[in-house]
Parts: structure tokens; C-alpha cells; sequence
């Protein structure tokens, strides 16, 4: 595994890397020259993008899984920790999106949702942290979204995982005050993918998956803990988090027409 000299990392593990945010992810990390093992259920996925990597300086090893499923976990941790160790930076950026408004709740399809975003993403934290602590080293980055700052219509489930992790991750980051393990949460505004394809409202401030790619790299090589964006975005939705119930409901209501 060669290391670029520029970075801090050889190795990158990305869950959620067959499309969206995680594929352009991934491609930004293999021009990088890292060594990106790649993750998702659809193998295929992570095979096409291996034969469109092939040429760049890194490389990307397609390593199928489900984050729900604990023993295919448990099977790559002990395959790592057999041979090349935990890579040095681990993305954890799986996540699925089911948009339903009030009159079609169903305990079903959150159950559905919060497996994946909440405790898919904790399945793989759980060996990941163990491991960054035993060596006291390396860097953890979860996919959150500004849709867990408060509450969006048709996203009850979607934005209370997501509000989930951010309070996870401050949490752990209080915690890991006094190790080397660095935490980041990223927490990025709408970005056009499969995921957001879903909405049928108009998303303010979309952006591509290569620029959500380039701002998270860039947010990797910093010492902050949140990685949000784009910024003017963020910063009006930080401003309704602290606006009372009456005036925020009535902005979103403007804001997001579906
Ligand atoms: N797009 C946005 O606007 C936006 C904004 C903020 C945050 N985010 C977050 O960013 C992350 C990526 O979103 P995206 O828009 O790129 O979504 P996407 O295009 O739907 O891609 C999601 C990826 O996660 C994988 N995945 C889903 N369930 C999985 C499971 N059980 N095990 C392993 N992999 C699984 C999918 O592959 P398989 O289905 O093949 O497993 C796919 O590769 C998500 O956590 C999302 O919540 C997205």
C-alpha cells in the first residue's frame, strides 16, 4: 500500500460508496492515490466503479456488504485484522431516505430507515472505534445531514436518524477528548443522487455529488468537527434552529414547497 505523501491517510474504507456522495467519494479518493475499500449490498455497483477507476493512481477493492448484517461486519474486521489492519480512515456514509408525510406514518418503514442510517451505521462504528482506540489512532467520519438540525416535512424518519447520529457522534466526541481517534460528523445539504431523486419538492441549494465529495475531502484534511454544507445553506438553517416553533414553522413552510 503505497502512501501519497500530501495526505495523512493510505487507506479509506467508504460504506455506501456503489453511488451517490459515497461513489463520487470514493472516485476523489482513488485519484487521490488511496488505496479505497469500497463498500454497498450491490456488488455490481462497486465492480463498475473499480473498471472506471482502473487508470488512477489509487485503487478501489469492492467489499460488498450490509451494514445491517453484524456477521458480515464481524467477517471483514477479522479479515483486516488478519492481514493489511483497519484502513486509516473510515467513512460511514450508507444511508437510505423513504420520504412520507404524517398521513402515511407506518412504524414499518421507519423501523426500515432507522436499521439502516441509525444502527447500520453503529454495526460498523462499534468494531471501528474499538479498534481506533486499541491503536489510539485514526479517523472516523458519519454521514448525518442537515435534515437532523429540525424536523422537515415528509422527513419524520430520515431526519430523526439523522438527528440521531449528530447527537451520537457530539457525544463520542466529548468522549474521545483525550485519544488521537479523530471524530467528524458531515452533515451536507441537498445533493442530487438516487437518494434525493425521491423528494417532489424543489431542494434549495442542490448540489452535485463531486462538489458534496470535494467539500467533504477537504473537510477530512481540517481539524473541525462538523463537515456541513454548502455554507450559506448551513448557516440559514443554524438560524431557524435557534428560531421559536411559530416563526420556524412558518419560514419552512416558504422554504420548502412540496
Ligand atoms: N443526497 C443528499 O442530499 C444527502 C444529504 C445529506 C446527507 N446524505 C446522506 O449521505 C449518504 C449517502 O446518500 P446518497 O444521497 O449518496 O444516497 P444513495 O445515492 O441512495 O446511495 C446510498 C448508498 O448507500 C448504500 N446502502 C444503503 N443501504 C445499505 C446497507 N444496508 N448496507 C450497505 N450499504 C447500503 C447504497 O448501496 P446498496 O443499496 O447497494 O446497499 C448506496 O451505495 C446517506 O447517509 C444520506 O443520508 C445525503
Amino acid at each position: 500500500m503505497s502512501r501519497n505523501n500530501t495526505l495523512p491517510w493510505a487507506s479509506v474504507w467508504v460504506t455506501g460508496a456503489g453511488r451517490g456522495i459515497g461513489e463520487a467519494l470514493a472516485r476523489l479518493f482513488v485519484q487521490k492515490g488511496l488505496t479505497v475499500y469500497a463498500s454497498s449490498r450491490a456488488t455490481s455497483e462497486l465492480e463498475s466503479l473499480q473498471k472506471r477507476c482502473q487508470g488512477y493512481s489509487g485503487t478501489i477493492i469492492p467489499t460488498p456488504l450490509d451494514i445491517t448484517d453484524l456477521h458480515q461486519i464481524e467477517l471483514l474486521m477479522q479479515h483486516w485484522d488478519k492481514g493489511e489492519g483497519l484502513p486509516e480512515l473510515v467513512v460511514l456514509n450508507a444511508g437510505t431516505h423513504d420520504p412520507f408525510p404524517a398521513q402515511e406514518f407506518s412504524a414499518q418503514r421507519c423501523q426500515r430507515v432507522f436499521d439502516i442510517n441509525l444502527q447500520g451505521t453503529i454495526n460498523c462504528l462499534d468494531p471501528v472505534l474499538k479498534r481506533m482506540l486499541k491503536s489510539n489512532s485514526g479517523q472516523l467520519a458519519i454521514m448525518a445531514s442537515v435534515a437532523g438540525y429540525r424536523g422537515l416535512p415528509t422527513a419524520a424518519a430520515y431526519g430523526a436518524s439523522k438527528a440521531a447520529l449528530i447527537h451520537l457522534c457530539e457525544a463520542l466526541y466529548l468522549d474521545l477528548k483525550d485519544s488521537k481517534v479523530v471524530l467528524q460528523v458531515i452533515n451536507p445539504g441537498f445533493v442530487r443522487t438516487p437518494l434525493t431523486d425521491k423528494n417532489d419538492f424543489k431542494m434549495p441549494a442542490l448540489q452535485e455529488p463531486e462538489e458534496a465529495a470535494e467539500r467533504i475531502f477537504k473537510g477530512l484534511l481540517g481539524t473541525g468537527f462538523e463537515i456541513a454544507f454548502p455554507r450559506r445553506f448551513v448557516y440559514f438553517l443554524k438560524l431557524l434552529r435557534i428560531l421559536p416553533y411559530r416563526w420556524y414553522f412558518a419560514l419552512i413552510g416558504k422554504t420548502v414547497k412540496t
